[in-house]
């Protein structure tokens, strides 16, 4: 949520920043500004709306030395939180002087009194943010030392945040600091950059170094110094990234969420590859650090995450419920902290999260750690937050998701959690021939997904019988409910229809009232314990003159007899089901929304990475 770019080194600044806010920008993309030192004096470029606009308004306004001549600079893409999206809501935002710039992602929370407060000294604000406050703040801590000034404010605040601050009266420098909101450095020969995330570092270095919560540096060209906020040295080692600059480009598809889509086979196969061990009949995570004593004194699973990660979750609770006999429940993260949860110490926490930033699943995280849980997070960015302070877990593996609409994460996740059951399950009372046969059934996942995607000419084409809807439901049951949960948002997400996922048995307990000649009505029907009821609930909706695009195991010609429409999907146990059942409903949604015209990768409102309550 939010991007934050910064840039200190042997190249002219501008069009860097500019670069790194390109591929930053599926974080926020609202508005965007850059700031940078030139003949002594900050000069800041701000434009409402995409990443474009900035850079033609730059252009326009700025004389072209300042593009070749700056050597450093701090640039940011925003996802309006305090005012609305406007040019002067944009960030940077500059201290009274106008010599201190601050790029910020995160919410201060005590911006309105420590606003009053400056007013009173005699700080006048232009914008509504929160942001102004802080560089108002830092301006008025100001002593002759920028570093010192930085922690003196970051002490005032309260809430969360990414910053990065450079001024004009002290050249060749950017402070940097966080808190729960991410921080990364890349260290490259003579230039370092600073960004919120690595996506901005990949095209100058993989070698990275991730801030710890309250962690501030001094960076420069050639040095990076961490403190913590009371100015004692910390030692951050330097990681190396796992993908290069091309896992964040498009690969010739028209939109990311495409690619990501048609990568899941390969996605797939690296989030299972070496984690099925047949001579057991289990799964090897080592990354959960748990014996099969442990894993048999859990008492309860609980698995917490928002959004897509929320979905696979639910799928993940129908998994461990069946096959490992385990107690498992999900809770949307953000309720878990507030409902004072009942946990104990042989509780399993699984803390699910495609970012591992999600500020509710990181304070869920928080909460289950101080009620004395199992914690691990189950996470796709490596050395994210998450995955730190959970400290046990595992990774997806799934590479840069750049879509704003999660795809290959999902499915990911979902892969990671079935391992999870089959572990479980063996456990305890899974046999080694019931654990084989799921695991092999789990290593067969990439290439039932891989048939899927042959279908894809298919479901555009059935995507244009769809397309002028302004309402759409989908309907499962068991563990294809949280499927059509998921068929939903995605619809929803990309192409703005209004689409809601409903338990098949549920509809007609009152949104079947909704239901008029031609609503669509997407029915997971495959072959599966409960398909029989749901062909009786397709008929209740037929009557109403509902039209039916039925997800169907191939071959089956009893559910094809119902259906207005089908996509079949492959023959398999219920649980792999899922996801080569959620993989067409991705392409159903993506093109419904690319046939509507849609902005797909970065759709309206929505941010990839929430990091605010
Ligand atoms: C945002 C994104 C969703 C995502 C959710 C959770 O709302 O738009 O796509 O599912 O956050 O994100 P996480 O990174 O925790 O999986």
């Amino acid at each position: 949520m939010c991007g934050i770019v910064g840039y200190i080194g042997k190249s002219a600044a501008p069009p860097i920043l500019i670069n790194g806010l390109r591929r930053l920008e599926y974080r926020g993309y609202d508005s965007a500004g850059m700031a940078i030192v030139d003949h002594g004096k900050i000069v800041v470029a701000k434009a409402a709306g995409k990443v474009a606009n900035l850079n033609d308004k730059a252009k326009a306004e700025w004389p072209a030395s300042r593009f070749t001549e700056s050597s450093y600079g701090i640039a940011h893409t925003r996802w309006a939180t305090h005012g609305p999206p406007t040019e002067v809501n944009a960030h940077p935002h500059l201290d009274q002087s106008g010599d201190i710039a601050v790029v910020h992602n995160g919410i201060i929370e005590n911006y309105r009194s420590l606003r009053a407060k400056l007013e009173a000294k005699g700080s006048k604000f232009v914008s509504e943010t929160d942001t102004e406050v802080l560089a108002h703040l830092i301006g008025d801590r100001y002593r002759g030392d920028l570093f010192q000034a930085v922690c003196d404010a970051l002490h005032q605040v309260e809430g969360t945040f990414g910053i990065a601050v450079i001024s004009a009266k002290e050249p060749g420098k950017i402070i940097t600091a966080r808190r729960g909101s991410p921080i990364v450095l890349g260290i490259a020969s003579g230039e370092t950059i600073v960004a919120s995330d690595a996506s901005a570092i990949l095209s100058h270095t993989q070698r990275v170094i991730y801030l710890d919560d309250n962690d501030i540096a001094l960076v420069t060209a050639d040095h990076v110094d961490i403190r913590d906020l009371n100015n004692v040295p910390v030692n951050r080692e330097i990681s190396e990234l796992e993908f290069d600059a091309g896992s964040a480009e498009k690969g010739g598809h028209e939109h990311f969420m495409l690619k990501e889509i048609f990568e899941q086979p390969d996605c797939l196969r690296n989030a299972i590859r070496g984690r099925l061990d047949f001579s057991i009949g289990s799964s090897v995570l080592s990354g959960m650090g748990t014996s099969p004593r442990d894993l048999a004194e859990i008492h309860r699973v609980v698995l917490v995450g928002c959004g897509t990660s929320l979905h696979s979750g639910l799928i993940g609770e129908y998994a461990i419920e069946d096959l490992a006999d385990t107690l498992a429940e999900v809770q949307q993260a953000a309720e878990f902290r507030y409902r004072n949860p009942i946990i104990g110490r042989n509780d399993l926490v699984l803390a699910i999260s495609q970012s591992g930033e999600t500020a509710d699943t990181l304070a869920a995280v928080r909460e289950a750690h101080q009620k004395g849980a199992f914690v691990m997070g189950l996470c796709n960015v490596v050395g994210s937050t998450i995955a730190r302070e959970t400290g046990r877990g595992i990774y997806l593996h799934a590479g840069p998701e750049i879509s704003v609409a999660s795809t290959k994460a999902f499915t990911s996740q979902v892969a990671v959690l079935l391992m999870i059951a089959l572990k479980l399950g063996r456990a305890r009372r899974f046999s080694r021939e019931d654990g084989l046969a799921f695991a092999l059934g789990i290593e067969s996942i990439p290439s039932l997904v891989e048939k899927v995607l042959e279908s894809n000419d298919k479901i555009a084409q059935l995507a244009e019988g769809y397309l002028h809807q302004q309402h759409a439901f989908f309907i499962g049951r068991g563990p294809m409910y949280p499927v059509a949960l998921e068929g939903a948002l995605k619809l929803k997400e990309i192409s703005y229809i209004h689409a809601e996922g409903y338990h098949a048995a549920e509809l007609k307990h009152g949104p079947i009232a909704l239901l008029e000649k031609g609503t669509p009505v997407i029915a997971l029907a495959n072959d599966i314990p409960g398909k029989d009821k749901t062909l009786g609930n397709i008929e209740e909706c037929k009557a109403r003159g509902a039209r039916i695009l039925g997800l169907i195991t191939e071959g089956d010609e009893e559910a094809a007899a119902v259906m207005d429409d089908i996509i079949t999907i492959p023959a398999c146990h219920p649980l792999i089901a899922t996801i080569p059942t959620a993989v067409a409903l991705q392409l159903f949604a993506y093109h419904i929304a690319r046939l509507r015209g849609c902005e797909i990768d970065q759709p309206r409102n929505l941010a990839k990475s929430v990091t605010v309550e």
